[in-house]
């Protein structure tokens, strides 16, 4: 089968797609014919190196971590699923892999029938990533979210789930994304300077949470939020020496760290959630791009200039 890899370091000309043996479902696994699978900014450092301190890999390293497809295998002591059922998920955080044409999840729901196979095969990742942020600033009805960074795969997926906890969700970006922002629910403003004056017209009682996707900011997130706990980002590695939180699902290195903060569990329930969510009309996953798997170094591209519109996928 074919897969998305790289052996060294580099621009997005080092990914190939390799030859290499089908993997098969392990205890607890299903495995799936890939329809659509997702590209990730983190699997765009890993690749250029940028993080090589942080999170060491060895190479050949296989990219993609969340697909959609059908199901056509069963590992020992699943139940629930069988072959020939659509779901969308994500690999193990170890064994990735799932740019490629079968791919092995650990974690996966019904794919909602009214999600296109490039809505599904990107999703998982979003969800999962949004519903732990949102677990852990204890986002709920009445309360008023600040999502930084809300046009882009992980942010228009926030701003649909905190919207559907009953919260009011300020969201961040460029003018020409605040008509979208305006569609998932969100009240649109731009990012950079005067930020902390722009959310106070909105919000002149203050906001309850802040949820950072982009970096960069975290001084003015903190004086928006008003303490450092009310503030979790995904995306900026310098979080600690200001206090917040620093939320990511890497493993831990030998040494027991990781992006300098420990793991948080995987919300994997957001999936659930997620499915329900569909079905009422209150979640869609929009989609920046959707690349043929041969054309990954494109889509890794796209993803570098930080203004995709959404989630970059993959079809198979
Ligand atoms: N730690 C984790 O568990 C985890 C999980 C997933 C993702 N991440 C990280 O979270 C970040 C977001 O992921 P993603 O997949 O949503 O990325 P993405 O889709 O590539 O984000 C693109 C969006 O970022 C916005 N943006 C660019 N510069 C910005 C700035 N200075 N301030 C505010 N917004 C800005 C853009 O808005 P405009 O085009 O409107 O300017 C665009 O909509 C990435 O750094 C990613 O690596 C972390």
């Amino acid at each position: 089968m074919r897969a998305i890899e790289f052996s060294e370091y580099g621009p997005p000309s080092v990914l190939r797609v390799a030859e290499v043996a089908e993997p098969q479902a392990g205890t607890g696994e299903i495995r799936i014919a890939v329809r659509a699978s997702g590209v990730s900014p983190g699997e765009t450092y890993i690749r250029s190196g940028r993080l090589r301190e942080l999170v060491p890999i060895t190479f050949p390293y296989r990219t993609g971590f969340d697909a959609a497809g059908v199901v056509d295998q069963v590992g020992a002591g699943v139940t629930g699923v069988r072959v020939g059922d659509e779901v969308f998920g994500m690999t193990s955080m170890t064994g990735r892999s799932a740019n490629a044409d079968f791919a092995v999840l650990a974690e996966w729901a019904a794919k909602p029938p009214a999600w296109s196979w490039e809505e599904a095969g990107g999703a998982a990742g979003s969800v999962e990533t949004s519903t732990r942020v949102l677990d852990l600033l204890g986002v709920s009805s009445g309360q008023t979210v600040l999502v930084q960074g809300a046009a882009g795969a992980v942010g228009t997926v926030a701003v649909q789930l905190a919207a559907a906890r009953g919260a009011r969700v300020i969201g961040t970006a460029s003018e020409r994304n605040h008509e979208l922002l305006r569609s998932l629910g969100a009240e649109p403003t731009t990012y950079g300077d005067g930020l902390i004056e722009r959310v106070a017209e909105f919000a002149p009682g203050g906001v309850d949470a802040v949820f950072d996707c982009a970096g960069g900011a975290l001084p003015e997130l903190i004086a928006i939020a008003g303490d450092p706990a009310k503030v979790v980002t995904i995306a900026d590695f310098g979080a600690a020496a200001h206090g917040v939180h620093m939320s990511h699902s890497a493993p831990a290195d030998e040494t027991g760290s990781s992006l300098g903060a420990a793991a948080d569990s995987l919300a994997v329930h957001g999936l659930e959630v997620a499915v329900k969510l569909v079905a009422e009309g209150k979640l869609q996953v929009p989609v920046a791009a959707a690349f043929p798997l041969a054309e990954v170094a494109a889509a890794h591209e796209l993803s570098e200039t930080r203004h995709a519109r959404g989630k970059i996928v993959l079809l198979h």
